[in-house]
């Protein structure tokens, strides 16, 4: 399902030299005794998540997906970041069937907000709340908003076009669920929000979409078997893990996550904020950066290739993806195009691929860790999405940083809240 390629990461260190630290390291995910193992029930997810409530997912989206033109999916960061790359990395940018999918609570900024609402307002609407804690600011600013548009246009019918994905028990989005009636799904205590994509967080999103949430579980469960075992010759999450730690000891403090597909460009936003918010501690970390190849050969190439040598690539390569399109032939070769009619755009891809990274490998001494995915199905989404969970985890685990908090987050929001004249 995932292969990891480290022939082009120019590593000056045996990975097999970590061996030890990685046993002890998985051996605090698998066991819980390590940094934030209050946190680390997505580990054993797909074996044990909540069948009924998967149930209930499919129930709901099946009742509510033919009267519904938009989803509004309001919440920010683990709340809406999964949801989002799946959908547009299973279905594309332009998905031909479902509702549309917009995504609110993630800005505070009016004109986006307000865009959103003109083009929303004589729509049909579900609005689906997404906050673990029900307090996030720019959650909360949202959900008013667009709470009382649905109210005004539903009235008393309104509850039953509202959905909060929440706390089981806690918090005050929670106390209003109850007391509204909204239909609620639940948040485990012990996953985090970037580690939530395979609960309702995401899959309820999925399921609107026409996206089987129990395909996406059952790569996860794959992924789960493929890499239960910390042995470095074939676990390919911990290989990957490693190969960052010693990137990083070897200087290259930035990772740039690289693919060939536009539609993966919010796969990228999730993973920068998985490994950023994961890992950027206690003056620790790499920096996540992405690009989207060829598209920013045009824009980053020009650094990647001759600019300061502060980075590395990782480049996720689609073996196959679902569409492919044959460059047609002309007549006359007005264009001079004609050299590559009959031949299939992903082997031109392919190509771009293979020679941008002899480029930035052996001209531009980038180091590059290649990670092969089968395809963009909805398995291979829920494959991808764990391999990305347990190299995370590891990789922090291997630094002396607990990947489950995000105390940095805070600061902003204390110096916001004063200047807001929040109590
Ligand atoms: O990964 C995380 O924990 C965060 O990015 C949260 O998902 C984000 O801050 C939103 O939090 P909440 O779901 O409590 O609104």
């Amino acid at each position: 399902m995932m292969r990891v390629d480290l022939s082009h990461a120019k590593l000056t260190k045996d990975i097999a030299s970590y061996q030890e630290a990685v046993n002890e390291a998985h051996k605090w995910l698998h066991e819980k005794s390590g940094q934030g193992n209050d946190f680390v029930g997505w580990v054993t997810w797909p074996n044990n998540y909540d069948k009924e409530e998967v149930a209930r997912i499919k129930e709901v989206a099946a009742k509510l997906k033919d009267q519904t033109d938009v989803l509004l999916v309001c919440g920010i960061g683990g709340s809406y970041l999964g949801a989002r790359a799946a959908i547009e990395m299973i279905n594309g940018l332009y998905p031909k069937n479902g509702p549309e999918v917009i995504f609110i609570g993630n800005t505070f900024s009016a004109t986006y907000l307000k865009q959103v609402y003109d083009y929303v307002k004589d729509k049909e609407l579900v609005l689906n709340v997404i906050s673990k804690s029900g307090t996030t600011t720019e959650t909360s600013v949202s959900f008013r908003i667009f709470k009382e548009l649905v109210e005004s246009k539903y009235q008393d019918k309104a509850k039953e076009r509202i959905i909060a994905t929440t706390d089981a028990k806690r918090g005050t989005l929670k106390e209003l669920a109850l007391k509204e009636g909204y239909e609620t799904f639940v948040i485990p205590d012990d996953i985090g929000g970037r580690y939530s994509v395979f609960t309702a967080v995401g899959l309820l999103c999925l399921a609107f979409v026409g996206i089987d949430p129990t395909v996406v579980l059952e790569g996860s469960k794959k992924a789960y078997e493929d890499l239960k075992d910390p042995d470095l010759s074939s676990n390919e999450a911990y290989k990957y893990a490693v190969a960052r730690r010693i990137l990083d000891e070897m200087g290259y403090k930035s990772e740039m996550f690289v693919t060939y597909e536009l539609q993966m460009t919010s796969i990228a936003e999730w993973w920068k904020q998985l490994f950023g918010e994961s890992e950027g501690k206690e003056g620790k970390g790499l920096l996540p950066t992405s690009a989207c190849f060829s598209t920013d050969l045009h824009s980053l190439g020009q650094f990647i290739q001759e600019g300061q040598k502060c980075l590395f690539e990782t480049l996720l390569w689609f073996d196959k993806m679902s569409e492919d399109i044959t460059f047609p032939h002309e007549e006359v070769d007005f264009d001079k195009m004609n050299y590559l009619a009959g031949k299939k755009l992903s082997w031109v891809n392919e190509m771009a691929m293979k020679g941008t990274l002899s480029a930035h490998e052996e001209d531009g001494n980038v180091p590059n860790i290649l990670i092969h995915l089968e395809d963009n199905s909805a398995f291979s989404f829920g494959y991808m999405i764990y391999f990305f969970f347990k190299a995370c985890g590891m990789s922090c685990y291997l630094l002396g940083i607990n990947p489950f908090n995000q105390p940095g987050v805070e600061v902003y929001k204390k110096k916001m809240f004063k200047l807001l004249g929040k109590e």
